[in-house]
C-alpha cells in the first residue's frame, strides 16, 4: 500500500521524509535502513540541523546501509562509507560500532554477503531509507533480481554506471563494476518504508514502482507488496502518476 505525498520542491520533499524519520528517530533505541546517492541528502541535513538546534540524539540509533561498492577501499572518497560519514554520520553523535555499513574491500565477498545478512537478520529495521535508480532499482537490485534476494553481489547496470558516473568525474571507466547490497527480500522486512524520488528522470521508474506490474522487471515494484511505503515525490518525479 503506497502513501503517496507530492511537495512543490525538493526542500519541502526533503521535509515530508524528515517528519517520519524524527517520529522513528523519538522511539526507544530505533534501527534506520539508510540510503546514499542524491535523494536522502536534503533528509540528512534536516537531521543534522534538528541535532545542533534542538538535541536531537542518535546515541541509541543503530543504522543499516542498503549498499556498497565493490573495489574501491572504504576510505575512497566514492565509497558510501565515505559518503555516509561526510553527509550524515560525523556530524550526529551515533556511536560508530552502531553503523553497519557492508564492506566492499575485502577478500572473500561471499563470505562478506552471509556475514551482513546474519546481522540484517538480528534486527528489524524500524524505518528504510529507499531512492529509486532511473532503471526502477531499489538500493543496486538491478533489474532481474529475483523478489526473494537477500544480500548478494550484483554487477551494475550500464544505466547505472552512466547515471553514477557524475560522482567520478563523468567518467564511466572509473565507476565500479559491481556492488553489494541487500536484497529485495531484507528490505522488504523493514517495518516502514519511505521512497523519495525527484526530477523528470524518475517519472518512469516511479510509474512502474507504483502502478506498473509487479515484476523484476522494475524491482521497485516489489513495494506494492509492503504494506507501509510513503512515497515522496516533486511534480517532475510524479507527473506519470499524478
Ligand atoms: C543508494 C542506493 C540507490 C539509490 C538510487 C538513486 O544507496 O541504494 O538505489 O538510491 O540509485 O540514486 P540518486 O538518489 O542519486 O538518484
Amino acid at each position: 500500500m503506497f502513501n503517496i505525498v507530492i511537495a512543490d520542491d525538493y526542500d519541502l520533499v526533503s521535509r515530508e521524509a524528515f517528519k517520519i524519520m524524527r517520529n522513528t528517530v523519538a522511539k526507544e533505541n530505533p534501527v534506520l535502513g539508510l540510503a546514499t546517492g542524491s535523494s536522502p541528502i536534503g533528509l540528512y541535513k534536516k537531521m543534522i540541523a534538528d541535532h545542533n538546534s534542538n538535541g536531537t540524539s542518535y546515541k541509541n540509533v543503530i543504522t543499516f546501509n542498503l549498499d556498497e561498492y565493490i573495489g574501491i577501499e572504504r576510505n575512497h572518497e566514492q565509497s558510501y562509507y565515505t559518503f555516509m560519514h561526510e553527509n550524515l554520520f560525523d556530524s550526529i553523535d551515533i556511536p560508530e560500532t552502531s553503523i553497519h555499513i557492508p564492506h566492499g574491500d575485502c577478500g572473500d565477498m561471499e563470505a562478506e554477503c552471509a556475514r551482513y545478512e546474519e546481522e540484517l537478520k538480528k534486527v528489524v529495521i524500524d524505518l528504510q531509507v529507499l531512492g529509486i535508480g532511473t532503471d526502477g532499482h531499489i538500493g543496486f537490485n538491478e533489474p532481474g533480481t529475483p523478489f526473494d534476494s537477500l544480500t548478494h553481489i550484483t554487477p551494475l547496470e550500464e544505466q547505472t554506471r552512466k547515471d553514477n558516473a557524475r560522482f567520478f568525474e563523468d567518467d564511466i571507466s572509473r565507476v565500479p563494476t559491481h556492488a553489494i547490497t541487500m536484497g529485495l527480500a531484507s528490505i522488504m522486512r523493514a517495518k516502514k518504508i519511505i521512497v523519495i524520488a525527484t526530477g523528470a528522470n524518475k517519472a518512469n521508474a516511479v510509474y512502474g514502482m507504483v502502478k506498473g506490474p509487479k515484476t523484476p522487471d522494475c524491482p521497485a515494484s516489489i513495494l506494492q507488496d509492503h504494506d507501509d511505503v510513503t512515497v515522496i515525490l516533486d511534480h517532475e518525479a510524479a507527473s506519470r502518476i499524478a
